[in-house]
């Protein structure tokens, strides 16, 4: 829940960037859809990257890049690599010959073009400074072309019923002269990996009592459903997705004495594979499991 402070200041600092943003062409004349070119301040580029854990094997996309600063900062400090995206010709420019000077060779490299058509499927951090409706916007094609586990770190703006998976809120007094005010906050999100829809799951050696089939819904990361285990169906507890992993729980059902069975996986595509463990013991039994997705879900991961 936003606080009343910083929804005041979030609404203030929308109307800066609509204003500027509603009228604002870039240098040739192209439309900023994204919004006009306000530089997040290097002190809150260090707090987005620190955010998003960018490390030397990161592939960092900045969608709205400026001049370029977010992108050759993680190629300089955390030895990631990268590229930038930007509607403005000059700001390109600029950017590469920044990232020449810093001598970032390719792994920091700038192009003009528009942020729906970057090709970010690559991409394993997504950087974001731009206006709310683009936000919501861009929010399809982050779901659909970037993999789980892929962090999305976005200044001020955020990505409305996709809540994050982590925020911060702080002061940064140097904000004040671009846009009025300090206060700031960065957003977190870990993309989800698509669960929904019907499964067919099996243990191996049939260890556990089959046929399974669960039923996943799913509005980003949040997932519920019900399994069916035999000819009786249960409810399944506790589903958690972080990226591409889930875990989730069904009860053993009346012959098990209460017990629990806990499943943990790796979602790839149409196949879940992982272990299962009988009981809530650290030393409870554990076998292999997988699922294999037999129909899709009747809507695609919320968007
Ligand atoms: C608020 S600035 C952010 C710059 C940089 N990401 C940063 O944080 O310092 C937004 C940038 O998006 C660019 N932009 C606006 N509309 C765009 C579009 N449709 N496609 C690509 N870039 C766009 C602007 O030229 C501007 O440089």
């Amino acid at each position: 829940m936003m606080t009343k402070t910083l929804s005041i200041a979030y609404g203030v600092l929308l109307g800066v960037l609509t204003a500027l943003g509603g009228t604002a062409r870039a240098q040739d004349d192209l439309p900023r859809t994204a919004g006009p070119y306000v530089p997040t301040p290097q002190t809150i580029v260090d707090r987005m990257l620190q955010l998003a854990a960018v490390s030397k094997d990161d592939v960092v996309v900045d969608l709205g890049s400026g001049d370029g600063r977010i992108v050759r900062t993680a190629a300089k400090v955390y030895g990631a690599s990268g590229f930038g995206v930007d509607i403005d010709r000059e700001l390109v420019e600029r950017s590469n010959a920044a990232a020449k000077s810093e001598g970032l060779g390719a792994r920091a490299v700038f192009v003009q073009q528009d942020v729906f058509k970057a090709d970010i499927r690559k991409a394993t951090v997504v950087t974001l400074y731009v206006l709310p409706e683009m936000m919501v916007g861009l929010r399809p094609k982050m779901l659909s072309e970037l993999r789980p586990g892929t962090r999305i770190v976005s200044h001020d703006y955020h990505f409305r019923e996709w809540l994050p998976d982590n925020r911060l809120s702080f002061d940064v007094p140097e904000k004040r002269d671009a846009v009025g005010f300090s206060s700031t906050s960065l957003y977190l999100w870990i993309v989800p990996a698509a669960v929904g829809g019907r499964w067919r799951l099996e243990v191996a050696d049939n260890k556990l009592p089959a046929p399974v089939t669960l039923n996943f819904r799913q509005l980003f990361q949040n997932v519920n459903g019900e399994a069916q285990v035999g000819n009786r169906t249960t409810d399944i507890a506790g589903t958690k997705v972080r990226g591409d992993t889930i875990e989730f729980a069904l009860d053993a059902g009346p012959r098990a004495g209460g017990d629990r069975f806990t499943y943990r996986g790796t979602v790839k595509g149409d196949v879940i594979e992982g272990q299962v463990a009988w009981g809530m013991e650290p030393g409870a039994r554990r076998y292999a499991w997988k699922a294999t997705r037999i129909e899709p879900p009747a809507d695609k991961l919320a968007h």
